[in-house]
This record gives C-alpha cells, structure tokens and sequence, in this order.
C-alpha cells in the first residue's frame, strides 16, 4: 500500500481511472440496476454515504430511468489512509425505508467495515430489499459482503479523487488516481 507522506516534498498524482472512464462504467451500472429492478419496483430509494460518494452517486441517479428517492447518510471512520475501525455516525437516514426498495450507494469498499455497519442498521427499518452499488472495491479483503453492483475492482493503493480524500484534500479531482512520492 502507498502511504502518502505529506512531509515529503515531492509528491505527484497518478491517474488509474480516467473521468471518461469511469462516467461510461456509471452508464453501465446504470443500466444494470434498472435491469434489475424492472420487475420488482418504478421506485427506488438511494442512499448516498457521505461525503465520498457524492459525486458516484450524482452521477448514477442522472443515469437511472426510473423514479428515485435520494437520502444521505454521512458516516466516517478513517484517518489518513487508515482505517480506524471506528465508524461515526455524523448523520443518518430520515425517511421511512420500511417496504421500500433501498440502494445503499458507497464510493469504495475496503475493509467493509463501513459497509457491514451500515447494512446491519438498515436492515432494522424492514426495507422490502437492501441491496449495494459501490464504484469501487478493493481486492484485498475478504469481508464476506455480497455487493450487488461493481464499478471497478482495484488493488490495494490507497486512491484519491471523485469524491475520495486524503485527509480531506482531492476529493474534487475529476478522475481517481493516487499519490505517488517521486524520490
Ligand atoms: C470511506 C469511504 C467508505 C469507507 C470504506 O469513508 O467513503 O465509506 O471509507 O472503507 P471501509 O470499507 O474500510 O470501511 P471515510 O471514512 O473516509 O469517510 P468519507 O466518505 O467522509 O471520506
């Protein structure tokens, strides 16, 4: 795994997906998820995981012909590049999700740590399905939580930009890539 250090002076940004890229992927995921939910629902509830899928999920719901509830849960637990282990809550769902069709929409799956404790809460509220779209996962982990819909699977770098940070910094990067010291 990179660990970007700051302190170094010479750092630069490799691109791994370009925009291009990763906004015709969306397309397909796009298409995907309304396969799915063609026969089942006209409505769907997406819930977007605050902050670093903001941008994965704007992007899918302007993709989807069908009807779409939007919430926002805004929920973190790294710092740096590492997992803390700790999720914190900084909001949550407000509507009522009982009998409806719930996509929780993350930007990366690494742990799952964050996953796992958001799907054990939601599946409190009784949704009729509880399913998963991420943009990315990472290949190292077996956390054992079926995702239904995948953007990219990626190895272990740790990645910055369309919504991912390093301590709050690229999120706004258009493309997603990572940090690489040149010395
Ligand atoms: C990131 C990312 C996922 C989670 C994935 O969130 O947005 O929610 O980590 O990692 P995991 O599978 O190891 O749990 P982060 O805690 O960095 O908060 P942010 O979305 O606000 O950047």
């Amino acid at each position: 795994m990179f660990l970007p250090s700051e302190r170094r002076q010479h750092v630069t940004v490799e691109v791994l997906l370009e925009e291009k890229t990763i906004k015709e992927r969306i397309k397909q995921l796009a298409r995907e998820i309304e396969n799915y939910y063609k026969d089942k629902t006209d409505t769907l509830h997406a819930i977007c995981v605050l902050k670093g899928s903001i941008h994965f999920f704007s992007e899918l719901v302007l993709n989807l012909n069908m009807n779409v509830n939007y919430s926002f849960v805004h929920v973190s637990s790294y710092a740096g590049t590492e997992s803390t282990g700790r999720i914190r809550v900084k909001s949550w769902v407000d509507e009522p999700l009982q009998g409806k069709y719930v996509l929780v929409v993350e930007d990366i799956v690494d742990t799952g740590n964050t996953l796992r404790y958001i799907l054990n809460y939601l599946r409190k509220y009784k949704p009729a399905d509880l399913k998963v779209a991420t943009l990315i996962e990472k290949e190292k982990y077996q956390h054992g939580i079926p995702i239904d819909f995948v953007g990219f699977k990626v190895q272990d770098v740790f990645l910055i930009g369309y919504g991912l940070d390093y301590d709050e910094k690229y999120r706004n990067l258009p493309f997603i890539g990572y940090l690489k010291n040149d010395t």
